[in-house]
This record gives C-alpha cells, structure tokens and sequence, in this order.
C-alpha cells in the first residue's frame, strides 16, 4: 500500500488553490476553452514542476489508454511539466489492452490503465491486473462511489445515461424514471443500442441493485416491447432517430448529445436543437452515472510514477481538460464544466458504488437478454 506521493501533494495543493473561473451557468462558449487550453498545463503546473524533479525517481511513466481524444495530449503534457515524468502512451480498444496486458505478463511495460465505462475497470480488476494503491489525494477528492473501495482503480470523470427525448414531444404518461420506460403507454417510442453493450450492461446492473431481479427483468421486457426499431448503432444514431421522428426517446450517455451540440457541422447542431434532456429518477435514488477512469497496473515497472499521474488527474486543470474535453462531468466537485453540459442543468446521481453496479453486470446481461433485448 502506498500513500500520496510528495511530488503529486504539492501539485494539488497549488493548483486546488488556483483562482477559479466563472461558474459554469455564467460562461461564454469557445472563448472559454481555448483559454482553459491556454493556462492549463503550462502556466498553472509551472510551479510544481520543481518539485516533481525533485522528488520523482521515476522518469517515464506508460499509460495504455483507450480513450483517445486530441485534449488528452494537453493533459499528458501537462503532466510531464509538472513532473518531468515522461508519458508513453499505448492507445487501444479497452479489451485489447486488458488482455495486452495479461498477454505481456511480468513483462508488461504497462503502469497505467486508462479506460471507460466502471464495467471494464471492474473486468481488470477481475483478471488481477491493477494493483491497490492507498492515496489520501485520491481519496479525499474523488468521491467514495466513483471509485473501487479497495483502491484498484479510480473514476476521473462521470457520464450520466440519460434519456433524451424530441423537443416538441409531450409524453402521454409522465416519463420522469428508467422505470416509466416499460409503460406500454411508449409503444414505438424507445431507441437504444445493443443489450450487449457495455453501457446498458452498467445501466441495467444499476437497475438490478435497486429492483431485483424480477423487476429488471420485467423492465427489460417492457422496454423491448417499446423500441421503434431492433437495437442498431451506438448512442449516437439513437438521438438522430429521434431528431428525425423515427423514436420519440433515446437511451444515450450525456456526451454524445454535447458532441453534437458543439459541433461544427450544422446537420449535427440540428440534431441537438431538434431534442431536450431528462435526467430520470430525480425524486427518488437519481440518474445512473458512470465513469472513466485509471487504475494501477499490477506489475507497473514505474509505480510511483503511475500513482503521481492519477493524483495529477484530479487536479482541477487535468480535471478541466479531461472532462470537457469530452462533455462529461468531472468528479472533483468545483471544476467548471463546459458550457454545453452545464445548459443541461444540475441533477441528482445514483450514489451506488460504481463497483456494485459493474459486478450486477454478468446477471443483468443475461435478464436483458431473456427478456429479449438483443
Ligand atoms: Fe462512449
């Protein structure tokens, strides 16, 4: 077991007392953005970088990830000034990685493994590949449900799985829960991708901790019942269906609506502007969120380093980049937000422990599946 390392305590402590920028609500659009990618990682971590020289034994640290978007590489950056611990980066599918590790064995160059979705993480963890670290930075910043209890990986940023709906479209009974979604009421209405994804896997282990297994199962049932068409595509194709009328209520993670609110492409922005957002069980246990999130290679040849990079993940510039980077939310609670996602408004999580939802997994797969979800 390890505790915070010096080099990363001293980071956080200066950039946790940066001066914070507007509230998310109060913020301009781009202006904002280019200028978090401006003082982010060069000026922000300017006045750690002579500790981490001083303190870090390790001088390279080798992250397999597969998450891989271009703000990620600000991020990397971004460490290495702070640090002068060099990233090497290894990007691939999630379960190419996992099995690349196990594969490389004691051998395995890997420190870090990067992912998303809490299913995946926990599929690591299961295979015996992270390793548990003890952190008080970790601890104190990264709320307990986001994070495995025993150390073997962290969430770093949240999506929430939604439901989004077509702008001009009044429900005919009250759609305010994932449970009203099995109300024959909904008839053709429903969009959602494959059962087998690891998305409604997590979603429907969520459901799972707070019905049983008879409820979920009856759920599933119900929802399959309502979808205007077989399962096809990704989170994506559910919220143009609805754009275009073909559904009337898409199953999606959060950043797949702030892609195409963003974009640049007007048939995209239409897209977004054609629909509105409920964030389901606001009045009871609050809406399924996820993770992305890193966890500590077991046989990482770089573990100080690897343990650094994390801690330096929940600082609040890496937290800005990593998060808005992608629309999704940040774990540490007073990081700004980006614009598009903060439109959508506060809500309520799900405080279930990413864990028990990712371990329901295997059981809620197979009621989706029996209760024909394909
Ligand atoms: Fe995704």
């Amino acid at each position: 077991m390890k505790r915070s390392t010096p080099i990363v305590a001293g980071l956080i402590a200066n950039l946790a007392t940066r001066p914070r920028g507007p509230r998310p609500d109060s913020t301009g659009g781009s202006g904002r953005r280019a200028l978090l990618v401006a003082t982010g990682a060069a000026a922000l971590l300017a006045p750690a970088f002579a500790m981490g020289q001083a303190g870090a034994q390790e001088r390279v640290v080798n992250i397999y990830s597969s998450r891989h978007y271009d703000t990620d590489r600000a991020l990397y950056d971004g460490f290495t000034q702070a640090t002068g611990i060099r990233v090497r980066l290894i990007e691939g599918d999630a379960d190419q990685l996992i099995e690349r590790i196990r594969s490389e064995g004691a051998n395995s160059p890997a420190d870090v493994l990067m992912t998303v979705d809490a299913a995946r993480l926990e599929r690591a963890r299961a295979a015996e590949l992270l390793q548990p670290v003890r952190s008080q930075v970790l601890e104190a910043r990264i709320p307990a449900h986001l994070r495995d209890p025993d150390g073997l990986w962290f969430g770093i940023s949240k999506r929430a799985r939604i439901l989004i709906v077509a702008r001009d479209w009044t429900p005919p009974v009250p759609l305010a829960r994932y449970e009203d979604l099995a109300n024959p009421a909904l008839k053709g209405t429903i969009c959602v991708r494959a059962a087998g994804h690891v998305y409604n896997v997590s979603l429907a282990g969520a459901m799972l901790a707070a019905n049983g297994a008879a409820g979920t199962e009856a759920w599933a049932k119900g929802v399959v019942a309502n979808m205007g068409r077989p399962p096809q595509g990704g989170d994506t194709p559910q919220i143009q269906a609805v754009a275009a009328g073909q559904c009337r209520i898409a199953i999606s993670n959060t950043y797949y609506l702030g892609r195409l609110a963003a974009s640049s492409k007007p048939e995209e922005k239409a897209v977004a502007d054609a629909v509105r957002v409920i964030f389901p069980n606001q009045g009871d246990r609050g809406t399924h969120v996820n993770v992305s999130g890193a966890g500590v290679v077991r046989t990482a040849p770089n573990r100080n380093a690897a343990v650094a990079f994390i801690e330096y993940l929940t600082s609040v510039a890496a937290q800005e980049m990593f998060a808005n980077g992608n629309f999704e939310y940040p774990v540490v609670d007073e990081v700004n937000v980006h614009p598009v996602v903060a439109a959508w408004g506060r809500f309520k999580e799900d405080q279930l422990n990413a864990v028990a939802y990712a371990k329901n997994g295997a059981e809620a797969l197979t009621l989706m599946q029996r209760a024909g979800w394909r």
